[in-house]
């Protein structure tokens, strides 16, 4: 698919987020290839570390705002969920390279991330309460736990963009780096952990989450409860027409 290039060497398969016109904006088929693709990397022995990126642009804006407006009344699992899911069952290392704009989704997977390196330019946000939404993917408890609670409630409730240093001194992101330099070094980082023995990285990794898993997957579940509501208020529908028909 060419909007989700992956790509395998060396025991790392890159994901790599290819949607420009749309910022790599994220649709419902964008997010069950990524689901599939790491979901077949937990079997596969052959992969050892995963990278996931966007463009030397764009990490991502988000999930597709189209896709908000038109999902109505679905009941269905959604591949979204199944993405997260993925993410968060996942036995290997995920490296992520991050360079502009990692918005909504771009920032909450960045919290479930082994190893986050950022451009000078990064710009992070959760803008869910200005969508007229609340925040997904057990961020409303990791974001607090990773950056303490008066950041988390300035990121969260104000919305403020976290430019790169100021996510790097929150413990956000591992390392920040000039832009030409941010895929290299992150598919370098990926190198790194596929060497180390697997066994050892895969258990040690297992131990570090292990206090937070099941509590990870009861808090995804109750923000998608709050969430689905908020998505079919007639408030956010309206935010997202206005975002949709904004003349630009
Ligand atoms: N969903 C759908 N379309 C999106 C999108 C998204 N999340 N983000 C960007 N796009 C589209 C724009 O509608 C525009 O489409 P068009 O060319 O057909 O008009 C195109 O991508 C380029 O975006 P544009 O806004 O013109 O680029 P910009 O450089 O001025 O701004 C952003 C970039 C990312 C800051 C801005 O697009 C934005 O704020 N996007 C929405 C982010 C968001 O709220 N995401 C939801 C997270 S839950």
């Amino acid at each position: 698919m060419k909007y989700i290039q992956a790509e395998y060497a060396n025991g790392i398969l890159v994901l790599k987020l290819n949607r420009p016109e749309k910022k790599n904006a994220l649709t419902q088929n964008m997010y069950l290839r990524l689901a599939l693709a790491l979901e077949d990397a937990n079997h596969d022995d052959n992969i050892r570390a995963i990278l996931l990126q966007g463009t030397s642009a764009t990490f991502t804006s988000g999930n597709d705002i189209q896709d908000f407006a038109d999902d109505g009344s679905e009941t269905e699992k959604r591949a979204s969920e199944r993405f997260m899911q993925a993410v968060t069952q996942l036995d290997k290392p995920l490296v992520a390279g991050v360079c502009g704009h990692a918005i909504g989704i771009g920032a909450t997977v960045l919290l479930h991330c082994d190893y986050v390196v950022v451009s000078e330019d990064a710009r992070i946000r959760f803008p869910f309460i200005d969508l007229g939404l609340c925040p997904e993917f057990a961020s409303t408890m990791l974001l607090p736990l990773t950056v303490g609670r008066a950041k988390a409630n300035e990121w969260m409730l104000i919305g403020a963009t976290v430019l790169a240093d100021e996510a790097l001194r929150a413990g956000m992101v591992n390392q920040v780096l000039p832009n030409d330099q941010v895929l290299d070094d992150a598919r370098r980082v990926a190198c790194v952990l596929a060497k180390k023995p697997h066994d050892a990285l895969v258990q040690t990794r297992r131990l570090l989450k292990s206090a937070q898993r099941e509590f990870v997957a009861a808090r995804i579940d109750a923000e998608r409860q709050v969430f689905r509501t908020l998505r079919d208020s007639e408030d956010a529908q309206r935010i997202f027409r206005d975002f949709l028909s904004r003349v630009r």
